[in-house]
């Protein structure tokens, strides 16, 4: 079996990045560019799946491109991507299709998620982008050949889609593409502020996230009205919903021992909530003040940004050039001067 040892991972563009976003993706992307050869990016064609308007698009793409960066991701240390620019992922994506079973795709959980949502929001139709999502996505990895993927649990359907593309492709037309798999590291779950049953999400409402380039009063005072107790706790739960997310927050930030010191006072019974929460916001001030920095700076800069945006769609597409390239050669299309 083929084996790169590359690693992919891709983001939506979906606004101003938030502390569930870090601690569930980025913090991780930033471990692996120290230790692996990393592309990471947006992807603004998955972000055409569903409504959308151009001008947010162009904002978000490009936002989330500078945030990354903000994060901690080093355009020296890693490749640093935005998906349309590079245009094999789509050609890839189209002979892919020829390869994929529409059955494969009508089962995956987040097209029917997804298409619930867009008929619940009231009558607009279902794209064949958003069916063909998955088959996208699999082109985007393999398209660079990597086959370490850092995603949640939600995408690992979409990654078992990608390794039978792969195969599929393999056996049909020789041995050329690795088999990717999901890298699942035990990113932390951050939920809700507002409600803190559900995952943390831009969708939600302002109230609910807590942006990692917040000011600092904007963060205290989201975290200050975050809910803590929730009333009676159902049988066997010991902690309750927001307290826990308060802890898991903490621990995010490598504050181990004050979480745990605090779910002592918690256990008996002696835990004032202002003193958690007076945790919890010092830890994330101390976390992201030097990214709110960082971004400032990043800002003032757009032609910085451009060249970091050249210089990772040259460097993607060198890799991207001989894979299509070959995948022509196979697959029995003309070649093509690139
Ligand atoms: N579907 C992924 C998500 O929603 C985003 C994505 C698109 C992706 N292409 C990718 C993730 C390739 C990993 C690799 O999170």
């Amino acid at each position: 079996m083929i084996t790169t040892n590359r690693v992919l991972s891709l983001i939506q563009p979906t606004g101003d990045m938030h502390v569930g976003n870090y601690f569930g993706a980025v913090a991780n992307y930033v471990r692996l560019q120290e230790t692996h050869e990393c592309i990471f990016g947006v992807v603004d064609l998955h972000a055409m799946t569903m409504p959308f308007d151009p001008a947010v698009l162009r904002a978000n793409t490009r936002q989330m491109f500078i945030d990354l960066i903000a994060a901690g991701l080093n355009p020296d240390k890693c490749t640093l991507i935005i998906q349309s620019l590079i245009p094999e992922h789509t050609e890839l994506c189209w002979i892919f299709n020829c390869l994929t079973p529409i059955g494969d795709l009508g089962r995956m959980t987040q097209f029917k998620d997804k298409s619930d949502q867009v008929e619940g929001e009231g009558g607009a139709f279902i794209s064949a982008g958003l069916f063909d999502y998955p088959v996208l996505q699999a082109a985007d990895i393999l398209i660079y050949r990597a086959d370490q993927v850092p995603v949640g649990k939600d995408q690992v359907q979409h990654l078992e889609l990608s390794r039978e593309i792969a195969r599929r492709f393999n056996y049909s037309f020789g041995e050329y593409f690795p088999e990717p798999a999901p890298l699942l590291t035990e990113a932390a779950k951050v939920m809700s502020l507002a409600d803190p049953e559900k995952k943390m999400s831009k969708s939600l409402g302002d109230k609910h996230t807590v942006g990692l380039f917040e000011e600092e009063s904007s963060i205290r005072k989201k975290v200050k009205t975050a809910v803590t107790d929730s009333g009676a706790l159902p049988e066997g739960v010991t902690v309750s919903p927001g307290v826990a997310n308060m802890l898991t927050i903490l621990k995010s930030c490598n504050k181990n021992d004050v979480a745990e010191s605090l779910l002592n006072d918690y256990k008996a019974g002696t835990l004032r909530y202002v003193n958690l929460k007076e945790a919890v916001a010092d830890a994330l001030v101390e976390l992201t003040s030097s990214m709110r920095a960082r971004r400032a700076e990043l800002m003032k800069d757009p032609a910085r940004i451009d060249k970091i945006i050249t210089q990772g769609t040259a460097a993607a597409r060198q890799i991207s050039r001989e894979t299509i390239s070959e995948v022509r050669k196979l697959t029995g299309l003309p070649e093509r001067a690139n």
